[in-house]
């Protein structure tokens, strides 16, 4: 396809001399067609050149030289300068790119770059939360669009499976083990024997102790500690992958936490030689106020034991070194805001290339609740996301019921459109905004779901169904297509591949989202405005045209979400 963009700043490149990199980074796409497809604010300008923004976009345009073939107007308007490109042109490209390529807008922008994303990674023996379920939707999408865009993508499920709580674990499993049958709900009762066994250690040094002694045992390798260990995690990862397969989730590795504790030694070594490493009430810091991060990070507690962030130094280098990164995610919430400040700080003290510093990337999100009074079952005893998910599964096929009774495979669309909605739900805003997990409002077929993006693919389906054949190419008649509401469809799904490369450039899975929000609101307008089964031949080969390249672009679009098309609903 042309880059109209690229083409647009090349040309005022020329006109000014700014490069066009630059330039680029200025061009908008405005809301209102009126004021085109493409415009080039001149206010940044005004300053150097001493001249107001009006008077250079219209000195500007009268150097710009344009094929009248590819752009047909220009216009002054304030101090834009607004770019107007040939609609048969932009139409003819947009339906030829989007049915010779199989998967639309895929592209190999990211050859030769490895893109590791640290997502999900809940702590064993205690419940996935509802924080957990964000950051396995944003990671899951994050790493579908930069696979799309031809990087090498790698995920890691960093587990929470190792730290002096496990001592505790163990030391209460031995003492009540017996009394837990642990095949059904084992993360309730694991996080009951651990509420416990803290209570015991309270009230109970010597209890404390045996802790201390059990974590230590397991840190030495000892048979009984790592076999009960071993168990506790096999029976949360079992919990964990019932989720998991419910929102098709993938990882490349599971390594956490404990994969990383016999290679902490060799951080400590090296940030020892820095000299950076400071005794502190007898643990090991390293202070950063010098460049503005108050809380020092610790390396080592008083009694010798690293702790998180060590083993996310750890981490860091064995990424560099396994996967030779360019770019490592990590997804959280903002809670974690301090810890990953603090361990990019210190991992710049590893000696590693610059690199694979600068390539450290965390991305945090707001908070989910659910609606109030919701957030607790008992004490203690949260709401299971499995719960959760099955909960709005069964909800969308009782409002699916109630639409069309007579549908085959309900329980396959409704497992579908209630995990479209949980997925949608979790990327449709800014991923810093707090949020509701309401499952009433994310099932709301009109508003701005997953359901309704659903929803509208399954009535481009059955418009394609009722016309019974996919015109050729050829045969279309572009002008045709001239109306606004087909026009709206042609520019937004023109600027797919530029929305692909926000999500990634920002870290925002919510851009494709609004994407597929505005594409489902443009169809929705031209299939009410429009009559597209009629007896005009020729009309109607290019509105079915439309609808088909429509359908696979919704399709594919949703599917990098994570969200699974119905072909009814
Ligand atoms: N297990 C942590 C939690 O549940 C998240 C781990 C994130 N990844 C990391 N490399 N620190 O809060």
């Amino acid at each position: 396809m042309i880059d109209f963009k690229q083409l647009i700043s090349k040309e005022i490149e020329k006109a000014t001399n700014i490069e066009s990199e630059k330039i680029i980074s200025y061009i908008e796409i405005p809301k209102d067609t009126n004021n085109g497809d493409y415009a080039f604010p001149c206010f940044f300008l005004a300053k150097s050149l001493k001249k107001a923004p009006q008077i250079i976009a219209t000195e500007i345009k009268d150097k710009l030289e344009f094929d009248k073939k590819i752009i047909n107007k220009i216009e002054v308007v304030g101090g834009y300068l607004n770019f107007f490109i040939n609609r048969n042109l932009m139409t003819e490209q947009v339906l030829s790119k989007v049915s010779e390529q199989e998967e639309y807008g895929k592209s190999n922008l990211g050859e030769g770059k490895n893109i590791v994303i640290d997502y999900s990674s809940p702590n064993i023996a205690k419940p996935f939360h509802i924080g957990h379920l964000k950051t396995t939707v944003i990671g899951g999408a994050l790493y579908n669009v930069y696979k799309y865009l031809g990087y090498n993508v790698i995920g890691v499920n960093h587990l929470g499976d190792y730290g002096t709580q496990f001592g505790k674990l163990i030391e209460g499993y031995k003492r009540w083990g017996d009394e837990y049958d642990l095949t059904d709900d084992p993360i309730d009762k694991l996080a009951d024997i651990y509420k416990r066994i803290n209570e015991l250690c309270k009230q109970d040094e010597e209890v404390l102790n045996k802790c201390r002694e059990n974590f230590k045992l397991l840190e030495e390798k000892d048979e009984y500690c790592v076999k009960i260990w071993n168990k506790f995690r096999e029976l949360s990862i079992k919990e964990f992958q019932k989720i998991y397969d419910l929102l098709g989730t993938k990882f490349d590795s599971w390594n956490g936490e404990a994969f990383y504790a016999d290679k902490t030694d060799e951080v400590i070594e090296i940030l020892e030689k820095t000299g950076r490493l400071v005794e502190s009430e007898g643990a090991k810091i390293i202070k950063l106020d010098d460049v503005g991060i108050d809380t020092p990070c610790i390396i080592c507690k008083s009694n010798g034991s690293t702790i998180y962030a060590t083993r996310d130094l750890a981490a860091i280098i064995y990424r560099a070194r396994e996967y030779d990164f360019d770019k490592c995610i990590y997804v959280t919430s903002y809670e974690q805001n301090l810890h990953f400040k603090q361990i990019f700080e210190v991992a710049k003290l590893l000696g590693l290339d610059e690199k694979y510093t600068k390539g450290l990337e965390h991305v945090s999100y707001g908070m989910v609740r659910l609606p109030s009074g919701k957030m607790s079952t008992r004490a203690g005893n949260f709401v299971k996301i499995e719960d959760l998910l099955n909960d709005t599964i069964n909800r969308a096929k009782e409002i699916i019921f109630e639409k069309n009774p007579n549908l085959e495979n309900k329980d396959e669309v409704a497992k579908k459109v209630g995990i479209g909605a949980v997925i949608f739900n979790n990327l449709s805003s800014n991923r810093m905004k707090d949020e509701i997990f309401d499952i009433n409002a994310m099932l709301n077929f009109q508003g701005e779901t997953g359901p309704y993006i659903q929803y509208t693919y399954v009535r481009t389906k059955s418009v394609l169904e009722k016309a019974g054949y996919i015109p050729n190419l050829t045969d279309i008649v572009l002008d045709n297509l001239n109306d606004e509401y087909s026009q709206n469809i042609i520019n937004i799904i023109y600027n797919f591949e530029d929305v692909l490369r926000q999500v990634i450039e920002k870290s925002e899975p919510s851009f494709l989202a609004r994407y597929l929000i505005d594409l489902s609101k443009a169809y929705s307008a031209f299939y009410n405005e429009n009559k597209i089964i009629c007896n005009e031949k020729e009309l109607q080969d290019a509105r079915v045209y439309l609808t088909y390249v429509t359908n696979k672009v919704l399709r594919q679009a949703s599917k990098l979400l994570g969200m699974e098309m119905p072909d009814k609903m």
